[in-house]
């Protein structure tokens, strides 16, 4: 519901221009920079529709608001420029665009990304959810709450796919595309000794992230259990490295400080259907961006490269803290069994995760198939769901 404009004015010192509504001075007015008004005009020589995006133009660093006016019948902000330009700005663009700090949260949750919230494994119960393999090919409203689920907990289940080779294929595709790796678009989980990679063994497959050797790691990652081992091993073990970081943080700060500022080095060095690779990226173990946020976690003990290419001295308390996270990853770790036609999905960037040993037989061999979804790719579709299914208007 659009607001009734009943005052517009301008901040001279801050220069904003203010829109104050209905039932008023209880309600934050929204708020405009005008530099940012000039910068953003919606008239054919500033704006193009049909790419809807800005044209190029100057920046507008010395041009001031002349005359200010709202037309209540058309339910515009209409600004007289001081270089002889005019704009014209829609309620509806406006209210969208409100620089208010409340209008900004909005924004960033509904539209940018879902807030995510961390968990523990005694949360587990109550942030797990399924979902079933042919209602997100039919329904866009189930494609849309998969999405949100990963996006919140990093974590979905989705039940009662078939066993056949295309269903990541099928699946993926609803969503966008698959991100091809090193291993092809699909690869393959099973038993095979002498393996190149040592997920492909029946060891037991210690926590870990994906691929952390590539500076843009695949980000979301889908298994689809096709066989199951009917030995008592192949469990899955899955946690929340967030709530990790966030137990390190609080409770361990130096442990915290030295795996999100030691740089590590991630290395996979092999060959794939006769093409080489050598793919090494280094970062820290917790990743964080410029307000202290996670962006990603990196662990995975096979792929830790020997090269480790910090000063010697900061080697062993390195050592020391690694060893609290993976303790603290391990008693935080919800654990469950896949039976066929399960599809685990959860965020490569965030989870860690693990499997036990198990045995095969001659009748029973375990068989996984994984892929990978970019988070860039799934965002995308998770906005033009919750656009086209109305709860973005
Ligand atoms: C992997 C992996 C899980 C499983 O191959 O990287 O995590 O259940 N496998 O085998
Ligand atoms: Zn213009
Ligand atoms: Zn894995």
């Amino acid at each position: 519901m659009l607001p009734e404009i009943t005052h517009v004015s301008r901040d001279e010192q801050q220069q904003l221009v203010l829109l104050r509504a209905a039932g008023g001075h209880e309600q934050p007015a929204m708020q405009f920079p005008e530099i940012w008004l000039r910068d953003n005009c919606q008239c054919k020589s500033c704006y193009l529709p049909q790419t809807r995006s800005r044209l190029p133009h100057g920046w507008h660093t010395k041009v001031q608001v002349r005359e200010l006016s709202w037309c209540v019948d058309t339910q515009r902000l209409h600004i007289d420029w001081s270089d002889e330009h005019q704009s014209s700005f829609e309620l509806s663009w406006l209210q969208a665009r409100d620089f208010a700090p409340a209008n900004r949260k909005r924004y960033l949750s509904d539209c940018y990304r879902p807030e995510p919230r961390h968990w523990s494994r005694q949360q587990y119960p109550q942030i797990q959810r399924e979902f079933v393999y042919e209602e997100l090919l039919q329904s866009d409203e189930a494609l849309l709450q998969w999405l949100q689920q990963l996006a919140v907990y990093g974590l979905a289940m989705i039940r009662q796919a078939p066993l056949e080779l295309n269903v990541l294929q099928t699946l993926c595709q609803r969503v966008g595309f698959m991100r091809r790796t090193t291993y092809g678009h699909e690869w393959h989980v099973s038993a095979q000794p002498g393996a190149s990679n040592y997920a492909y063994l029946a060891q037991p497959l210690p926590l870990h992230t994906d691929m952390p050797y590539f500076e843009y790691k695949p980000s979301i990652t889908l298994l689809h259990t096709l066989q199951q081992s009917d030995s008592p091993g192949g469990w899955n073990l899955l946690t929340d490295a967030f709530h990790v970081a966030d137990l390190l943080r609080a409770e361990h700060p130096k442990a915290f400080q030295m795996l999100s500022e030691t740089p590590v080095d991630w290395a996979d060095i092999g060959s794939e259907k006769g093409l080489s690779f050598h793919n090494i990226w280094r970062a820290p173990v917790i990743n964080l961006d410029v307000h202290g946020r996670y962006l990603r976690i990196n662990h995975s003990v096979p792929q830790r490269d020997s090269h480790f290419s910090i000063p010697a001295e900061q080697v062993r308390p390195w050592y020391e803290a690694m060893a609290l996270f993976v303790r603290l990853a391990n008693e935080q770790a919800c654990t469950f069994k896949t039976t066929p036609g399960d599809i685990l999905t959860f965020d490569n960037l965030r989870l860690v995760h693990g499997r036990t040993g198990y045995d095969d037989t001659d009748r029973n061999v375990r068989h996984i198939v994984g892929a990978f979804l970019d988070w860039d790719i799934a965002y995308s579709r998770w906005r033009v769901l919750k656009q086209s299914l109305g709860y973005n208007n």
